[in-house]
């Protein structure tokens, strides 16, 4: 059936069960129909529109996606805000400034901590009694100082699970957190924490041991020795002295021919004649600290000698105590027991010194008793530049020890010597003479009367 305005009605039975007088007339557009579309928009729009729950939701969502955009633009520009405005340090427990950052701010005053820590330190005084004194330390946590009008943020943190090996402490790390305008102050601070550090062994000589693969304090760093103190034969002490300044003073010398800035020092001689003592005394002169390794020591291998000596503190001699054990191992290792060593060994002991390869100047300084044991190879120039005999107490050495302990007694002085002559012992080390006048302190008359015992004091009664 046709309907004026061109759509078709389509006659259907609203229910077969219906009587057929009473069927129904439903009016279904026709599918072709062209307006069909937009009626179905049109009733779309018409039940959101007027559907309250519908419309609510709607709205809702709109405001849900527009808190959500506005949240990632403000994290995003924050971010930026961050990477742009904020600058972070990180210092690490490994570096030497961990240590002196965290005294550096134990000792300012503007800052702002609530947990701190304590750390324990003993002082030398020059009469060797010890003092013990505690800092407060920033402990774990954040912490805020006022440097130079800028505001600083200070977050001490320990990784739970990572340890450092090498002295069985918690990893730590220290952030230091500022506006990016004021970044240069990290140098500063850092400066003033290593000048604040240096200055606390001012006049005192470092000593440092070696512990597992890196160097570590050994004691109280010490009063200076005065190269006074220290009594070697006429013209010795004098002569090295001059050749280390000299060498001291020629770097540019040695960077501009690409020779490695380098030079090593044999002291040889017998015990208790003041190597060690002089050495020490040398590096309190020139204001440098001193790493001791003993070749002798059990379980220093090629490896870690390598290592520790292309890793040395700034500022510090080398001082390789009895190096003839190296060259006992070279012999062991040769022998067909099949012998591995776990010290230093000759090759070892010359590939570390070859290999030294430090911008700064490497002042090494080697003893042993048995210069006879020493293999040529070791004395070629590069390795061993210098070498000087340290022996028993001379005419010479006996006066000035004398009068280093008697300052006025000439005359005993005088007496001493004679009977010194008259021993006829050419093997008296400084070291006994020293115990002889140190038993006798201010008696030098006792000292003149037990000089007998100098011909045996190193023997057993
Ligand atoms: N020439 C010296 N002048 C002043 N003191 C000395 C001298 N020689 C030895 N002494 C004293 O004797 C002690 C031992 O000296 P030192 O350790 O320096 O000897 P060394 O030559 O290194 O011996 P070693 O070869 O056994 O290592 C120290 O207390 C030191 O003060
Ligand atoms: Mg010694």
């Amino acid at each position: 059936m046709s309907r004026s305005d061109g759509s078709e009605v389509v006659r259907v039975m609203k229910n077969s069960l219906v009587p057929q007088d009473q069927t129904t007339l439903l009016e279904v557009p026709n599918l072709n129909d062209a307006s069909l579309k937009s009626k179905l928009k049109q009733l779309v729009n018409d039940s959101i529109n007027n559907n309250p729950y519908f419309a609510a939701g709607g709205g809702l969502m709109i405001l849900g996606s527009g808190l959500a955009i506005a949240r990632s633009v403000t994290i995003r520009l924050s971010k930026l805000f961050y990477n742009q405005m904020i600058v972070d340090l990180e210092i690490i427990s490994k570096d030497k400034s961990y240590s002196w950052f965290l005294t550096w701010m134990s000792t300012y005053p503007k800052r702002f901590s609530k947990h701190l820590s304590v750390n324990t330190n003993y002082i030398k005084r020059d009469n060797g009694s010890i003092q013990t004194k505690f800092s407060l330390v920033p402990g774990l946590g954040n912490h805020w100082i006022i440097y130079k009008k800028a505001i600083i943020l200070i977050k001490r943190e320990r990784s739970g699970r990572m340890i450092d090996i090498t002295n069985n402490s918690p990893f730590e790390t220290v952030t230091l957190t500022t506006l990016y305008r004021d970044r240069h102050l990290f140098d500063e601070i850092l400066s003033e924490a290593k000048v604040l550090a240096l200055n606390t062994n001012k006049g005192k000589t470092v000593i440092y041991t070696s512990f597992g693969p890196e160097w570590r304090k050994f004691g109280q760093p010490k009063a200076k020795r005065s190269l006074q103190s220290v009594i070697l034969d006429k013209g010795v002490k004098e002569n090295i002295l001059n050749d280390v300044k000299d060498f001291l003073q020629n770097g540019k010398w040695y960077f501009e021919r690409g020779i490695p800035y380098r030079r090593g020092y044999l002291l040889y001689g017998p015990p208790g004649s003041g190597k060690t003592s002089f050495i020490q005394a040398l590096a309190g002169e020139l204001d440098y600290n001193i790493c001791i390794l003993n070749l002798s020591e059990q379980h220093l291998t090629d490896d870690r000698l390598n290592h520790l000596m292309n890793n040395m503190p700034e500022r510090s001699i080398l001082l390789l105590e009895d190096i003839d054990a190296a060259f006992k191992h070279r012999m062991a290792k040769n022998d067909d027991s099949g012998y591995m060593s776990t010290s230093v060994t000759f090759s070892g002991l010359l590939n570390a010194l070859d290999g030294v390869t430090s911008s700064e100047e490497t002042i090494t300084f080697m003893t042993t008793n048995h210069p006879e044991k020493l293999d040529p190879a070791i004395m070629r120039p590069g390795r061993i530049d210098y070498k000087a005999f340290i022996g028993n107490s001379t005419l010479f050495q006996v006066e000035k020890m004398f009068l280093k302990f008697y300052p006025n007694e000439l005359e005993l002085c005088n007496e001493f010597l004679k009977a010194f002559k008259q021993l006829e012992v050419s093997s008296v080390s400084t070291a006994q003479l020293q115990g002889l006048f140190v038993i006798n302190k201010d008696k030098p008359r006792e000292a003149l009367n037990q000089i007998q015992t100098l011909a045996f004091s190193n023997k057993l009664p």
